[in-house]
């Protein structure tokens, strides 16, 4: 077994706050492989999502949740140990993963990460693929594809339309490229004009800017009662009142954010949580078309289905060079989640 140091580097949220005021880079105590199913990993990349800087601003209600503690889901890196009921996995194994929830307490923004066999998502990191493109291919990849394939109700034979809204984000690129691996499936991505030619570079067949007043009136007058799935990575009415009837009568609205664009990058009272649930409901129960918010993702289909995709280059992580980061700068990526302009996904190297 590889020494393990008994104190680590993370990136700890010590309060509530800016990214400035709340992360700070220092010495904590190393995780411990202390039960039977838990896994030990070295981490060497931490993808970076919209959920954890919402968390460190105090914008969402997430019970017991208090400071100091480690945000963090996704990660790539080495197992150096683990208990002695973990089966299919060794130490010295490249692995790439979630944790069950991204806001810690210890979470995977750190030198170490723990976790336990058949809690988040595991999976063997494929050769193919760098520890930073795996460590992106966490919460946003597993979203994409719960989001088409756990909830969409697709038909399950013949051509199928697939509308992708905020398809140059993270959750966005992969579910452009999840929907064309799909067998006879037209995609269509909404993004703006200057992420058009990576969108189509991701498979899509076409792509409407959603910054032209006269696409969008293009896209709802010409496509009417045409398309089975429409998938939501941006949320808010106005893509929902302006979208809907261009869902079939059998077609879903599928979700990852719901009425409130962008939710949780403005802090979320009580009475904009209840009126938002208000919302949901009456959609899903009198909405002219099926409507479904992701709210738990299948962990288990990670390794089962999402791996093989990544390892045949089915799906592949959208990485600029300016969107990788040190650890220790985890306060410049959060600033560019949060400024809701990421093309691709964000990652940190440890
Ligand atoms: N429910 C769940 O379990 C779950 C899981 C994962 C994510 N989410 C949520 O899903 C959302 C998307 O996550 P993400 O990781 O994809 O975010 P992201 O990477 O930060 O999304 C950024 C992208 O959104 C595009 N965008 C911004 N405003 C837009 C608009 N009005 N219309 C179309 N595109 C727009 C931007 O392109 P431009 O610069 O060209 O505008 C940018 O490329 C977040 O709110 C996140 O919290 C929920």
């Amino acid at each position: 077994m590889t020494s393990i140091p008994e104190s680590m580097y993370a990136l700890e949220t010590i309060k509530l706050g800016s990214a400035e005021e709340a992360l700070k880079y220092h010495q904590v105590k190393t995780p411990k492989v202390t039960k039977p199913t838990d896994i030990l990993i070295q981490v060497k990349a931490i993808g970076v999502n919209p959920v954890e800087a919402k968390a460190r601003q105090g914008n969402i209600p997430i019970p017991f949740f208090s400071t100091p503690r480690i945000l963090g889901g996704d990660y790539a890196g080495v197992i150096v140990d683990k208990g002695s009921q973990v089966t299919g996995f060794n130490i010295g194994d490249a692995v790439f993963g979630s944790l069950a929830h991204p806001v810690g307490p210890n979470g995977s923004y750190a030198e170490y990460v723990l976790t336990a066999q058949g809690s988040g998502g595991i999976a063997k990191k494929p050769d193919n693929v760098s520890f930073e493109e795996a460590a992106c291919a966490g919460i946003a990849v597993v979203t994409a594809y719960h989001a088409i394939t756990g909830l969409g109700n697709l038909p399950k034979q013949g051509p199928k339309k697939i509308l992708v809204i905020g398809s140059s984000g993270g959750v966005g690129t992969y579910a452009i490229q999840y929907a064309k691996s799909l067998a006879d499936t037209e995609v269509v991505g909404i993004c703006s004009g200057k992420n058009a030619e990576l969108v189509l570079g991701l498979g899509a067949d076409r792509v409407v800017d959603y910054t032209s007043k006269q696409s969008m009136d293009a896209l709802t007058s010409d496509e009417e009662g045409t398309y089975d799935l429409i998938v939501d990575a941006i949320g808010g009415d106005d893509y929902y009142n302006q979208l809907v009837n261009l869902l079939k009568k059998r077609g879903t609205y599928s979700t990852a954010v719901g009425p409130t664009i962008h939710n949780g990058a403005e802090k979320v009272g009580l009475f904009a949580a209840a009126k938002m649930a208000g919302i949901l409901i009456t959609r899903k129960l009198f909405g002219c078309r099926y409507y479904q918010v992701v709210v738990s993702l299948p962990w288990d289909k990670l390794a089962t289905d999402v791996a093989p995709l990544i390892a045949n280059g089915k799906i592949k992580t959208v990485l600029k060079d300016d969107q990788i980061f040190d650890l220790k700068d985890g306060v410049l990526a959060h600033k560019k989640i949060e400024s809701h302009r990421t093309v691709g996904k964000i990652v940190m190297r440890v």
